[in-house]
């Protein structure tokens, strides 16, 4: 009988040999969500962060475009650029070199201190950062390979949405942080099979029964159709009849949830191999945020207790990875695609023996 051609053993969900080689085989090398672009509208705004074990900025250059190089200074390695804000240039904050934004030597302290100066060889190392409607991703790649290849078939999923991703601005921020490894929220989310016993109220707009798991490259589509009757609890997405979420996951670390009244983004950080920080922003278009205001309290609520279901069971399922009995021996069809998926191609990047 064959489950799985790729099953993820236990000992994968808290290796920290594991850990190292998903930072080496697939943090470091796969685009990842960073901001939206309305943080980086100005000339001269940045934003730093770090892509598996890769710190890296993004800065608005003068012509408009958007540049990115590694945040680690030719000089010894100091982190140039902090969190995010607006700068005029990149000037470490060690012994004062500065770069150009286009990543060139710009100025060196006690430039005759030095005996061999090879300023080429100073040149800030390139990443690589590209823009998808407003949605920022980058890359610790130099010439990583084009961002539209990357979510093929994906972004022709999130266009269906009625509202412009570039037009959102962010209105809330919630931060999570669990002793759960990064593939169990993953798997989580990626499987519908659970709405129905976990969020039966949480996530009550919707029709389960119409909820599908699909494969789009490495990423999943979860359309996430509404219910034909108005839901008898409140819940965090607005009800829309006839209208479908188009929810689903981008490998490796982002999720999407655009909906009626917001959307909202997970973006998962693995800290180590048994533990995740979430990032959830939320965002809304001005005729959103005009419609729809966001009440903070109300929605602070709806999402922690939404996060909150899930990671009752994550928590305990991580404990059972480490059983001699954990294994996974059926899947629902349709609605657990999702968890194989994942797994598939979880080990097509980690080289992994396909069972
Ligand atoms: S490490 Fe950056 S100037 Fe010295
Ligand atoms: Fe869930």
């Amino acid at each position: 009988m064959e489950l799985f051609r790729c099953q993820i053993s236990g000992s994968h969900y808290s290796d920290p040999c594991t850990f190292d080689k998903e930072i080496k085989n697939i943090f470091n090398k796969t685009w990842q969500y960073v901001c939206h672009e309305s943080q980086l509208l100005a000339p001269g705004s940045y934003v730093t962060a770090t892509l598996g074990t890769e710190p890296i900025l993004i800065l608005r250059a003068s012509d408009g475009s958007l540049r990115s190089f590694h945040n680690v200074c030719p000089h010894r390695g100091a982190r140039m650029l902090s969190g995010s804000g607006t700068c005029k240039g990149i000037v470490c904050p060690y012994h004062s070199w500065s770069f150009t934004e286009s990543g060139a030597v710009n100025h060196i302290p006690k430039k005759q201190w030095f005996e061999h100066l090879d300023i080429e060889g100073l040149h800030l190392k390139s990443a690589s950062v590209e823009v998808w409607r407003g949605l920022v991703f980058a890359s610790g790649v130099e010439n990583a390979e084009p961002l539209n290849h990357w979510l093929e078939g994906y972004t022709e999923y999130l266009e269906g949405y009625e509202f412009a991703y570039e037009e959102m601005r962010q209105v809330a921020h919630f931060t999570f942080d669990e002793n759960v490894n990064w593939k169990i929220l993953v798997e989580n989310y990626v499987e519908d099979y659970h709405f129905a016993y976990v969020h039966p109220k949480t996530l009550g707009a919707f029709d389960f029964s119409g909820v599908r798991t699909i494969p789009c490259g490495p990423h999943i589509q979860i359309p996430m159709p509404y219910r034909d009757t108005p839901p008898t609890e409140h819940s965090k997405y607005l009800w829309e009849p006839g209208g479908v979420s188009r929810q689903g996951y981008i490998f490796p670390l982002l999720t999407v949830q655009p909906a009626r009244n917001h959307m909202s983004l997970f973006i998962f950080k693995p800290i180590s191999a048994t533990r995740t920080i979430i990032e959830i922003p939320v965002f809304q278009t001005a005729f959103q945020q005009k419609n729809f205001p966001v009440d903070a309290e109300v929605l602070k609520r709806d999402i922690f207790n939404d996060m909150e279901e899930d990671f009752v069971v994550c928590r305990d399922l991580q404990v059972n990875t480490k059983s001699s009995q954990f294994s996974i021996n059926a899947v629902a069809g349709e609605h657990e695609l999702g968890v194989k998926h994942f797994q598939k191609t979880w080990c097509s990047f980690m080289d992994e023996n396909i069972k």
